[in-house]
């Protein structure tokens, strides 16, 4: 199988291909498992920390492309994991860079998919940022999707069209909507949600961190871990399993800045911590503010896919994956 992963130099892409790697088989559109002979990792960054296999290569280019993106998702494509996007803060700030990369990005990859000679599998990363205003705790499958920013419309309508292009037939195609995964390794982002990771990660390297939003502040939380489990889950699904909806809610757990903070200490050992300097930044807390503090999905439950059990979980892993280098 030849699999393209967009947005491949960032870090759920770098994960996702890891574990693509170490499973080295993926669910051909027939519904049989077959082999991954490539990868191939679309990005207009380098990556930061390069995977190296002989089965994947690095490829240059802009998503808002739409020749790139054809020379990407070429003949020979079976599946596609969209994940390039502007994230949360870049895309309100930016609303013209949000709409090409988030909405006009995501339609290129869909056409890029739809000349293919046989119609591919493709998992798309939409996001609860497509909630927002007074929202029930936690947001459900009832929940209507109202979102009050530019990055959450986007998302929501590249739904839509992950849904109409397979109702077509041009693809096979599934949407996650993803809560904050956490922890991120690296530098903090442009995310409206960067201090979940920030407060947890910066600290345990002995670093302070500032976050910018209250201690009582909650968010929907899922490991990287869980999230790619997810994403390869959604790849495996069966067309039928889905129903009419080709979305699925992932389930979020609901953790404060204060027990992520908490947690750290629990499992510091002998580590020296860094200090969480609270400097809430109203512009972040009003973003932040309307998102969901959780997410449950009895439909998700129903299809396989798993949440966090504990924050503890999540901090856990991160140690072993990134600061034990268990990931790579
Ligand atoms: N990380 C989260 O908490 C979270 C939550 C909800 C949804 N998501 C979604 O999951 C996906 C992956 O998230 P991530 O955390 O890995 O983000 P990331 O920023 O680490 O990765 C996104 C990648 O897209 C690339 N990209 C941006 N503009 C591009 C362009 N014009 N052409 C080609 N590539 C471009 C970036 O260089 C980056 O490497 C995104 O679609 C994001 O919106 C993430």
């Amino acid at each position: 199988m030849h699999v393209v992963i967009t947005g491949g130099a960032g870090f759920i892409g770098r994960r996702l291909c890891l574990e693509l790697l170490r499973r080295g088989q993926l669910t051909s559109g027939a519904g049989l498992p077959a082999r991954i002979e490539h990868i191939t990792l679309f990005d207009h960054l380098p990556p930061a920390r390069p995977v190296k296999d002989p089965r994947v290569r690095y490829l240059a280019g802009d998503i808002g492309d739409p020749g790139s993106v054809r020379d990407v998702i070429a003949a020979g494509t079976d599946s596609v994991f969209h994940l390039a996007a502007v994230v949360s803060a870049e895309a309100e700030a930016n609303f013209d860079l949000g709409m090409r990369v988030n909405l006009d990005g995501t339609r290129n990859v869909l056409e890029a998919c739809r000349a293919l000679p046989r119609p591919p599998r493709l998992v798309f990363t939409s996001s609860i940022a497509t909630y927002g205003g007074k929202l029930p705790d936690p947001v459900t499958d009832e929940t209507l999707q109202t979102p009050l920013t530019s990055y959450g419309a986007q998302k929501a309508a590249a739904e839509f069209l992950v849904g109409d292009y397979s109702r077509k037939g041009f693809l096979d195609g599934r949407a996650l909507r993803l809560p904050t995964i956490t922890v991120r390794p690296g530098k903090p982002n442009r995310a409206a949600s960067t201090w979940v990771s920030s407060i947890m990660r910066e600290p345990l390297q002995g670093e302070d961190a500032v976050c910018p939003v209250t201690p009582e502040t909650r968010m929907a939380c899922l490991s990287p871990r869980r999230c790619v489990a997810a994403l390869i889950r959604a790849h495996e699904l069966p067309a039928e399993a889905l129903g009419i909806s080709r979305s699925i809610l992932l389930p979020g757990l609901s953790v404060s800045a204060r027990e992520m903070a908490d947690a750290v200490h629990r499992h510091a050992g002998n580590r020296r911590l860094g200090r969480i300097i609270w400097e809430p930044d109203p512009a972040i807390q009003r973003i932040v503010d309307g998102w969901p503090k959780a997410s449950r999905s009895a439909r998700a439950a129903a299809l396989g896919f798993e949440g966090d059990a504990s924050i503890d979980e999540i901090v856990r892993g991160f140690i072993e994956d990134e600061l034990e280098g268990q990931a790579q």
